[in-house]
């Protein structure tokens, strides 16, 4: 009996595709349907983001996002997700205690959650635990720059690598990252020409979010494409569709017919 198989990505894939030339595609999704309708559509890698804290459950920063909400979020996308590469985020004091918290917790995510791959945020500082992961046969996706659980290091959500001493730090993280056998890198908030030169450098595919069009890939927030999120925007989203608007739109019509009583109708009633 055979049964027909999708084909799903892998890291092998990502890394045949920096060779290629080709652009890798990744969003972030937190739950079920949209984690399936993008699937649908051909991305190449979901992300569950620690970014569920800001867009999904309305925190100001990432750093309340508990492992247990990973998790939820997790095995949500996982069980919609058929074709692309599931990584999911390590959240904040899930990795940075010990490295047997952080080998538990990753092991967590591909485990009870049902990822393939997961990402964690640091350079040189995190390349032991990054090291220790993939001793697990663990892919790692690292994360460098603008690193939002830094957020108070970093004074706010701050451009990363403008002064020359933080463009060289971040190039030393760059290869800390890469060395430690990570699968692949997320650039975010980092000068284009930087993140350039670091997509060269490095043999494993860079995944940028405002680090300009040379990255071998490019991630964004699914509800900042789609205008679901009105707190604020960022200059590196491009807003692709106001399914705000649609969703308004939805709700103002369906109070109105509860009210002038034309919804439910007799199609609606048995
Ligand atoms: O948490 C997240 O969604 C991320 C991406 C924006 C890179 O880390």
């Amino acid at each position: 009996m055979s049964k027909k198989s999708v084909k799903r990505r892998t890291i092998i894939d990502l890394q045949a595709m920096k060779a290629s030339g080709e652009k890798i595609a990744v969003l972030t999704a937190y739950d079920y349907p949209f984690a399936r309708i993008m699937d649908q559509a051909g991305i190449d890698v979901v992300l569950v983001g620690d970014s569920a804290g800001s867009v999904v459950a309305g925190y100001d920063t990432t750093l309340p996002v508990t492992m247990e909400e990973m998790l939820y979020h997790t095995r949500a996308v996982a069980r919609s997700v058929s074709q692309a590469l599931v990584v999911a985020d390590m959240p904040f004091l899930s990795y940075q205690v010990d490295l047997v918290e952080a080998r538990r917790n990753a092991g967590r995510l591909i485990k009870d959650g049902g990822a393939q791959a997961i990402k964690l945020e640091g350079g040189v500082n995190v390349a032991e635990t990054i090291r220790a992961i993939v001793a697990m046969d663990i892919p790692v996706v690292g994360h460098i720059g603008l690193t939002p659980q830094s957020v108070h290091r970093m004074g706010g959500y701050r451009v990363q690598g403008r002064e020359e001493a933080q463009a060289k730090q971040l190039l030393a993280d760059a290869r800390a990252v890469a060395d430690a056998g990570a699968c692949a890198v997320v650039l975010e908030g980092i000068p284009a020409k930087l993140a350039s030169e670091i997509s060269s450098l490095l043999s494993i595919p860079t995944i940028g979010i405002g680090a300009g069009v040379d990255c071998d890939g490019q991630v964004l927030v699914i509800h900042d494409i789609l205008g679901l999120c009105e707190k604020y925007s960022p200059k590196f989203v491009k807003r692709y569709a106001d399914v705000s608007g649609t969703i308004r739109q939805g709700i103002d019509d369906y109070i109105r017919e509860v009210k002038d009583g034309s919804f439910p109708g007799p199609e609606h009633s048995f």
